[in-house]
């Protein structure tokens, strides 16, 4: 992790996890645990949790962020929730391209590329999140798949010097399975996803992006994959839903 140039990360990701009253309280007790952290911190509660988590969090070192956004400021469109939405909810970071979107709701390379770049317009910071398959890494594919995601993801988004970036690699047979990729696994990965972002971006902007691992982080874990050379910080599912574990996760 290099803290002269990016400041840790840790996310947690709600998913369909928690009524409005749940998040709140959960979103209250971590406030309490954050104001003790050298990492920044954010939280993606679902979209009906928004509006009070934000109230919440506002003013302290936790940061909002949505786990989905459309690429449309408005429209008709049913079902969707637009970046002007997400900004006007309170947010600052919005998650883009979870496997779990790409697995269940026909999230594509394509759409994803869209939702950066709707994204970086409204100043909202994307976690733009790619990962193999189990099969893909049986089958040695893992750095063409990644590469791929990389290249069409970002593919003509127009990055300025204002503009925020955060990758998250999460192996999809590590999510939510228990089974977390060795530390020479992630390490080899997020070298080769620097690698490319330093192809793709100019500096400083590149030497900006965050690369988080997500996948089974837990705090049992957490100081270990953290202290990979090109971990920048952890995308966190499971185990950010109660502020008590999380809070071990955040002071790694
Ligand atoms: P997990 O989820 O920590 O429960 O494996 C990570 C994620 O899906 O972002």
């Amino acid at each position: 992790m290099n803290l002269m140039l990016r400041r840790p990360l840790i996310a947690g990701n709600w998913k369909m996890y928690k009524t409005v009253s749940e998040a709140v309280n959960t979103a209250r007790e971590l406030v309490g645990y954050a104001a003790s952290a050298s990492v920044d911190i954010m939280i993606a509660p679902p979209f009906t949790a928004l509006a009070s988590v934000a109230e919440i969090v506002s003013g302290t070192p936790v940061a909002l962020g949505a786990q989905n956004l459309h690429w449309k400021d408005e429209g008709a469109y049913t079902g969707e929730i637009s970046p002007v939405m997400l900004t006007d909810a309170g947010c600052q970071y919005v998650i883009i391209g979870h496997s779990e979107r790409r697995q269940f709701f026909g999230e594509t390379d394509d759409t994803v590329n869209a939702k950066i770049r709707a994204a970086l317009a409204h100043k909202l910071i994307p976690v733009f999140c790619v990962g193999e398959t189990e099969m893909q890494r049986e089958s040695r594919e893992t750095f063409s798949v990644l590469d791929k995601q990389m290249v069409k993801g970002l593919e003509g988004v127009p990055f300025n010097s204002e503009s925020h970036l955060v990758v998250a690699y999460e192996p999809v047979w590590a999510i939510g399975t228990g089974k977390t990729a060795t530390t020479d696994q992630i390490q080899e990965v997020h070298a080769f996803l620097r690698s490319l972002i330093d192809k793709r971006l100019d500096n400083p902007l590149a030497k900006s992006v965050r690369i988080l691992y997500g996948g089974s982080v837990k705090p049992e874990n957490a100081s270990e994959i953290m202290n990979m050379p090109d971990v920048d910080g952890a995308l966190v599912g499971g185990a950010s839903l109660s502020a008590a574990t999380f809070d071990r996760i955040i002071h790694f």
